[in-house]
């Protein structure tokens, strides 16, 4: 068990103490802080506790139960920060839900991706384990997404992700300000396709490996914004408001099950 803060210390990027958590220990991290409410509002009533830099959260009552939803921002250093903090506050349990590029064929706009590991394309995760330490998800986090997919009646995939420190080069996009993808990314892309893996985003391989590290446990799901064998472009609102209703609708189902509060 590694260190927790004082209850009332008022932790330095999260911006609220321990105590507001009323001892949740299962938590939700989107990317974005503009879908903390709407996400914890679908959870069930839920209370504004603070927004400082990327970290906005609020705790959300599912059936009795306190569930935290706090964004991390974009990017693995700002959830490394992120889930250092929040192991402090007494969280042991974080799902992050984000949006994502498939790769796949099979995988469409608004569907989800539940990542049961991920390529280590970034450089946070390195600070605190070697590239040959794996990243991959909480085994009972990921049986609970995919039984939560399926009891929300949603269309889902499972697998790799490929967690990118950016969204151009690494991704290899080429819709950029230069339009160059260096050398090292030219045909990544169709390279990650040959090896199965399902979807670019930027978080879950960090968020894995830091969580692993400490020995807690994370989990992975994403919604579907950008159908990569298509376009590189990210869709339309009405997308990313289809990919949000079905990852939301998994994570309710999938906490209920969690919790034991499925079916009261
Ligand atoms: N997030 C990413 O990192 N990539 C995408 O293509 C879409 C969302």
């Amino acid at each position: 068990m590694g260190k927790l803060a004082n209850k009332s210390e008022v932790l330095y990027h999260i911006g609220f103490a321990p105590e507001r958590l009323r001892g949740a220990t299962y938590a939700l991290l989107p990317g974005d802080p503009g879908r903390v409410q709407t996400l914890a509002e679908a959870l069930g009533p839920a209370e504004f506790i603070a927004t400082h830099r990327e970290y906005t959260s609020y705790l959300a009552d599912l059936a009795g139960e306190p569930i935290l939803v706090c964004s991390t921002g974009m990017g693995g250093p700002s959830v490394a920060i992120g889930v250092e903090e929040l192991a402090r506050a007494g969280i042991t349990h974080f799902i992050r839900v984000g949006t994502t590029g498939s790769i796949q064929e099979k995988i469409n706009l608004g569907d989800i991706v539940i990542n049961d590991a991920a390529v280590r394309l970034e450089g946070t995760s390195t600070h605190y384990a070697p590239l040959a330490y794996p990243a991959v998800a909480d085994l009972r986090l990921t049986n609970a997404l995919v039984a939560g997919a399926q009891a929300a009646g949603v269309t889902y995939h499972i697998g790799t992700s490929i967690s990118s420190d950016t969204f151009w080069p690494g991704q290899e996009r080429y819709d950029s300000f230069t339009g160059y993808v260096p050398r090292r990314f030219q045909g990544s892309t169709a390279e990650w396709r040959a090896l199965g893996c399902t979807n670019y985003e930027m978080e879950a391989a960090t968020l894995f490996v830091v969580a692993r590290a400490f020995g807690l446990a994370a989990g992975c799901v994403c919604g579907v914004v950008a159908k990569r064998t298509d376009s590189e472009k990210v869709a339309p609102t009405d997308t990313y408001a289809q990919a949000s209703a079905a990852f939301a609708a998994t994570v309710k189902e999938a906490l209920l099950l969690l919790t034991k509060k499925a079916g009261k």
